[in-house]
């Protein structure tokens, strides 16, 4: 028999992975995995993840059938679990109050009032989604508001995994977040909570917090980690005013022990599904306590993102001759960083209609997120061509602008692209990536970020 049984509500890029870990950790518990998109749970399973992720499928493999199980009976299991994951899409409302900002809280409330309505038996509901601080107060509301009189504890514990590495941060994650109410129902579930991860995380880095501060951590963390980014895509355009280097600048800046070298790769943006709207959560929440300098403090990570990508486009119509009607441009990545599949934010979604709306024809080239792309860029048409080869989409292009750092370029035949181009040959690399210099000698007029470039004429 299984010793704790647990659901997840919410079958996608985290509530798919974190659970398939917590099974293959914890043969001892069942775990249930519910979603309403009949074609995630099919896909779930299959062999074909519905998600593109490393390592994943040996994962899902080594539980899967055992107990691990994924289903669209949201309501048995509900019934059937004494804790509740909920890792439900909270998206950026786009309707009503606080539309373009604050979090759009429905599909949560919606599962809140589902656990109300399914549960006889006391329940541990586990916030996983990202949340506006304060929502377990919501959530309490919602649950307590219940003629039945079940107990339910709600518990905050967001996952800080990022896509492509996800398995590897769940495996050794820096830190697991574990807030509650400080009341003795309230510490016994979050040691329930504890319990689940002390299986294979070491005690110094489970986390335990009052609930707000856990709920907020996580929306800070996602600032400050796009606030690096910012920081330094900023700077990449002082550098390349200055012929000062960004490599070098950022190398020499990180390597001092307080500012640490990690997230300080200028790129064309940072995408994804959680920093933009994370950070427009944070604001909406600081404006809504008054709090007008906090609030255009964290806008300004936004507006830094939005003025890189601009800024990308811009440079690449100005030093194509300030015209790029019917040039072919080959995007190579389109997924929002290496090693997924996932689209979302994705700055190559910005760069792709900004060329096309300029009227150039824009091939895109991705080894993962194709079919993203073509739902991303769909009524383009004729502006638009997807293959899946590289060398495809690269020949008779004037350009080549690397979106995404996949390795696979690195080890591309550059001369062969080369050849196959117009002349002048164009590179912008978003990722900083290739061997510029390497790339220069091929004859190509290369364009990093933050650095000089290296032209023919
Ligand atoms: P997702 O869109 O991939 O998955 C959410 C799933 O919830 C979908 O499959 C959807 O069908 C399902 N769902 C929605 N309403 C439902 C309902 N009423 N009942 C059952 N299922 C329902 O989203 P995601 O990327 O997994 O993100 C989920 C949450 O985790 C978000 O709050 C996000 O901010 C947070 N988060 C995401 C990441 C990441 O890397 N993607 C990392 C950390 C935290
Ligand atoms: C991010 C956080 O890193 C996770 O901790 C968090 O759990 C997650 O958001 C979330 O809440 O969804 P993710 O968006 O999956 O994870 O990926 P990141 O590695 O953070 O990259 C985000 C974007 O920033 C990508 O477009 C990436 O290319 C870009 N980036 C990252 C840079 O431009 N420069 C860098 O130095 C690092």
């Amino acid at each position: 028999m299984f010793s704790k049984r647990i659901a997840c509500i919410g079958a996608g890029y985290v509530g798919g992975p974190t659970m398939a870990v917590i099974a293959m950790k914890c043969p001892q518990y069942k775990v249930d995995v519910v979603d309403v998109s009949e074609a995630r749970i099919k896909a779930w399973q299959t062999d074909d993840l519905p998600i593109y992720e490393p390592g994943l499928l040996d994962v899902v493999k080594a539980a899967r059938g055992r107990n691990l199980f994924f289903s669209t009976d949201i309501r048995a299991a509900i019934r059937e679990s004494e804790i509740i994951f909920v890792s439900v899409n909270t998206p950026t409302k786009t309707f009503g109050e606080g539309a373009g900002k604050a979090a759009d809280l429905q599909y949560w409330e919606k599962v809140a009032r589902e656990i109300l309505h399914e549960s006889a038996s006391p329940k541990i509901v586990v916030e996983k989604s990202t949340l506006p601080v304060k929502t377990a107060q919501t959530m309490e509301n919602i649950l307590n508001a219940n003629g039945k009189k079940v107990p339910f504890e709600v518990i905050s514990n967001p996952e800080f995994l990022a896509e492509g590495t996800a398995i590897r941060d769940l495996l050794e994650p820096d830190r697991v977040l574990i807030g509650s109410r400080e009341t003795p129902t309230g510490l016994k579930a979050r040691q329930e909570i504890v319990d689940i991860y002390a299986n294979w995380v070491p005690p110094e880095r489970i986390l335990a917090s009052n609930i707000w501060s856990a709920e907020l951590s996580k929306l800070v963390a996602n600032a400050f980690l796009a606030q690096r980014i910012s920081s330094i895509n900023s700077i990449s355009a002082l550098c390349e005013k200055t012929d000062a280097s960004v490599l070098e600048v950022s190398r020499a800046v990180g390597m001092d022990s307080r500012i640490g070298g990690r997230f300080l790769n200028a790129s064309v943006g940072f995408g994804g599904s959680c920093f933009r709207k994370d950070i427009l959560n944070l604001v909406y929440i600081c404006e809504y306590y008054g709090l007008e300098e906090p609030a255009r403090y964290w806008e300004s990570v936004l507006r830094m993102n939005e003025y890189q990508e601009a800024r990308f486009v811009r440079n690449m119509i100005r030093e194509m001759f300030n015209t790029i009607v019917g040039k072919r441009i080959a995007l190579f990545g389109f997924a929002f960083k290496a090693d997924t599949s996932d689209t979302r934010e994705s700055p190559a979604i910005y760069v792709a209609r900004k060329l096309m709306d300029e009227k150039a024809q824009v091939a895109v080239t991705d080894p993962k997120a194709l079919e993203n792309a073509r739902i991303d860029l769909a009524g383009y048409g004729e502006n638009l061509d997807l293959v899946e080869d590289p060398y495809e989409a690269a020949r008779g292009a004037h350009a080549v602008a690397v979106m995404t750092e996949w390795e696979l370029y690195r080890a591309l035949d550059w001369e062969k692209i080369f050849q196959s181009m117009e002349k002048p040959a164009f590179l912008f690399d978003g990722r900083n990536l290739l061997d510029h210099e390497r790339l220069f000698r091929i004859g190509f007029n290369v364009y990093p970020l933050g650095k000089s470039p290296l032209k023919h004429f």
